[in-house]
């Protein structure tokens, strides 16, 4: 089978809603070669103990033609080097704030305890100072990504540059005949939109309560890239990196995508796709098969029908290696029986259960690897309300049904920490988490986040039912 379709109804796609913008190029940008972030290097290798500094850091770009562009990024001027982890590993990581404000750190898809280490808006780190954390990887092989988080100013940070991705590899990758040549065959791809003022941005500028939508895509930071092929296979590694647009992606010719991945883990199976929708804070991977052409020949890659990404195809050799039927094992634990079902809604654009995030309200509590059934109802109406992509820190998910009925084929048997919700239906989820602490939850329009569609729920270890977490309010931040 090849899915021909995206897996979402047109009518709940955000392009009718207001404040839409569609994508334009600006004049005089020249196509240019995608940017790969490198690697980035440890401070110091110990066995298995690994250690990194990441510099929170303002910076300028040449993004556009003319005048360079303020940005912020992480021991970059703007996004980040890339951080690769190995499931098993303890990574101590000192996390340096060397912007003007206070930021924090969070580790989007990373099962790291909370509320601190997963440095969502209880962990800020000052202007001019330094705090070290420290966390095992327990989690497959995936794209995961550090950004901004703190409350209310996730979506702004986040604009300004301030997300790098978290590659996480284990034995099952390194056995697949896969591409895994990072910047060769393997690439990030980190799809973001931006509005410029005179080669600068302005977040307030842009705001809507509703969602913020760039004018301008920026793929790896680049206006208008292109990826030199010189394999038969590619493996992208997508992530929605948008405060709100969707990205609708297709080939010309269209050309086949083998999905193999989701956000936390490859998928049981790999299933061909002709079409993807990636919100904002997912994760999807697949690879491209360029067999059927020949040097010279370039293929796009389009989101509806604006072209995002060229792939310009040089000599290659014949790589005709296939992926087994069985590419991953996804634990599916028993669920806990005594547990009732739990009921999360997102409401309107700036709530979940009808309340508004408060820093000092927890809003459910959960047994430390007590398996669960989350029911997550979007509660916009149903003809004119638009998809929010539903996100849980510091646990992967089992998307189990929608509607009742089965979910999407690229979103079963994957580890999930980010999942499209339709107006008016509900996805029902199995959620647990293995390590302790006071997690986040909501919904990954940043701007629905920031404006309060989020809770948050305390993770109780049996052995410690009685610990208290410090939490920060708006006045002590
Ligand atoms: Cu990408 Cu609260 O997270
Ligand atoms: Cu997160
Ligand atoms: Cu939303």
């Amino acid at each position: 089978t090849v899915y021909p379709d995206y897996f979402y109804a047109e009518k709940d796609f955000d392009k009718s809603h207001m404040g839409y913008k569609p994508l334009t190029i600006p004049e005089g940008v020249e196509a240019q070669p995608l940017a790969v972030p490198p690697l980035l290097a440890p401070d110091k290798v110990d066995g298995n103990d690994i250690y990194y500094t990441i510099e929170a850091q303002e910076g300028e770009s040449q993004i556009l033609p003319g005048k360079k562009t303020k940005t912020w990024g992480y021991n970059a001027p703007l996004l980040g080097q890339t951080l690769v982890v190995k499931t098993g590993q303890r990574v101590h990581v000192r996390l340096k704030n060397s912007l003007p404000v206070l930021t924090s750190f969070h580790w989007h898809g990373m099962e790291v305890p909370g509320p601190i280490t997963d440095g969502g808006c209880h962990a800020p780190v000052y202007p001019g100072e330094e705090k070290d954390i420290e966390f095992t990887v327990k989690q497959p092989a995936a794209l995961t990504w550090l950004h901004a988080h703190p409350c209310p100013s996730t979506a702004m940070q986040v604009w300004m540059g301030l997300a790098m991705g978290v590659v996480v590899t284990d034995d099952n990758e390194a056995r697949l005949p896969i591409p895994k040549n990072y910047g060769v065959d393997e690439f990030p791809v980190v799809l973001q939109d931006r509005t410029f003022h005179d080669n600068q941005l302005d977040y307030r500028a842009d705001y809507d309560p509703m969602g913020v939508f760039g004018e301008v895509p920026l793929i790896n930071g680049v206006v208008r890239p292109y990826i030199d092929v010189t394999t038969q296979k590619v493996r992208l590694l997508f992530l929605g990196g948008s405060d709100r647009r969707e990205w609708r992606l297709h080939f010309e010719n269209d050309l086949t995508m083998t999905q193999i991945g989701g956000d936390d883990s490859f998928l049981r199976h790999p299933i061909d796709v002709k079409k993807l929708l990636i919100g904002p804070g997912e994760r999807q991977q697949v690879i491209v098969d360029f067999a059927g052409y020949k040097e010279g020949d370039v293929v796009s890659l389009y989101t509806d029908d604006f072209k995002l990404l060229e792939f310009r195809i040089h000599a290659f050799e014949k790589d005709d290696r296939e992926l087994p039927f069985n590419i991953f094992t996804p634990d599916d634990p028993a669920v806990n029986s005594e547990a009732p079902v739990r009921h999360v809604t997102m409401d309107d654009h700036d709530k979940i259960n009808g309340l508004r995030f408060s820093m000092e309200r927890i809003d459910m509590k959960q047994t430390l690897n007590s398996v669960e059934y989350w029911d997550v109802t979007n509660t916009n109406n149903s003809a004119s309300g638009m998809l929010h992509p539903f996100h849980i820190h510091g646990a992967h998910f089992l998307v189990v049904s929608r509607d009742g009925k089965k979910p999407n084929p690229n979103e079963i048997n994957v580890y999930k920490d980010t999942v499209e919700v339709g107006p008016g239906e509900t996805v029902r989820l199995k959620v647990y988490f293995q390590n302790a602490g006071v997690f986040m939850y909501h919904c990954h329009i940043i701007e629905h986040e920031d404006a309060g569609m989020m809770a948050q729920i305390q993770i109780v270890d049996p052995k410690e039912p009685d610990k208290t977490y410090k939490l920060m309010d708006m006045e002590t931040i």
